[in-house]
């Protein structure tokens, strides 16, 4: 699976951008999946219909509805054709102050209004010095993900904060050594059938040219890309290196 995050970034001029992917899409593919800023989300579906390119949100809000100005529910992004949502991300974490207990609380009313969740985790560049990186990994996974995931509804994204946006990357050891111990926690408290079925994507820093070799780290199943993600050629190359 190829994510594209797009983040805070993108006016409707930027939605031609998704025509040059379509070419490189399939129904026999990999699963890809572009989460634009809200304002542009109705617009990319719209956009998208009739391709294989699906559409996502990048936050819900915990509630249904209500007196949340600003915010933006999990039924609206359903409505405006999402079928994924981001939640956890480490900008969330660090700008919105969203704890463990939120994101697991987020991922399930996402899962009442129908939407798949990528919910991501990732260890601090300190937190990996002090040689604590599966411990936080290990906190997240427990505390952000809802009993009740499925190889459906749930998708894990491993980022580590310091390689979002900076062009440095871990290494590959480093990459398998997370996604293999992501893999093992859910397995042990999902089940086998299940804690296989679940997606797992690197995220941080992929770029076209090193796409392959992370690709090709046991249990890494794709990955979430922000900034390669906005040029339909860069996202396009790490599309066909997913082949
Ligand atoms: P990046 O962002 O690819 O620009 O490093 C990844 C992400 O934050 O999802």
């Amino acid at each position: 699976m190829a994510a594209g995050n797009w983040k805070m970034n993108g006016t409707s001029p930027a939605l031609s951008e998704i025509d040059a992917l379509f070419e490189h899409l399939s129904a026999d593919g990999p699963e890809v999946l572009i989460c634009p800023p809200a304002t542009l989300l109705a617009l990319m579906t719209e956009r998208a219909a009739g391709s294989e390119l699906k559409c996502g949100g990048q936050d819900c809000h915990v509630a249904a509805s209500g007196a949340h100005t600003g915010d933006i529910s999990a039924n609206m992004l359903v409505d405006a054709g999402a079928e994924y949502v981001i939640l956890g991300h480490s900008e969330r974490r660090s700008d919105h102050a969203e704890t463990d207990a939120m994101v697991r609380a987020k991922t399930e009313t996402a899962w009442v209004a129908g939407l798949r969740s990528i919910v991501c985790v990732g260890e601090t560049e300190a937190e990996r010095d002090a040689a604590n990186t599966l411990g936080i990994i290990g906190g997240q996974i427990a505390g952000s993900i809802p009993d009740g995931a499925t190889g459906e509804n749930l998708v894990v994204a491993y980022e580590p904060v310091w390689a979002i946006g900076t062009g440095r990357t871990p290494t590959l050891d480093q990459i398998g050594e997370v996604h293999d111990f992501i893999r093992a926690r859910l397995e042990k408290r999902f089940g086998e059938g299940v804690g296989r079925s679940v997606r797992l994507l690197y995220g941080g820093s992929v770029k076209p040219d090193n796409a392959s070799e992370i690709f090709s780290v046991s249990n890494v199943d794709g990955a979430l890309v922000g900034g390669a993600s906005l040029k339909a050629q860069d996202f396009s190359a790490i599309i066909a290196a997913l082949r």
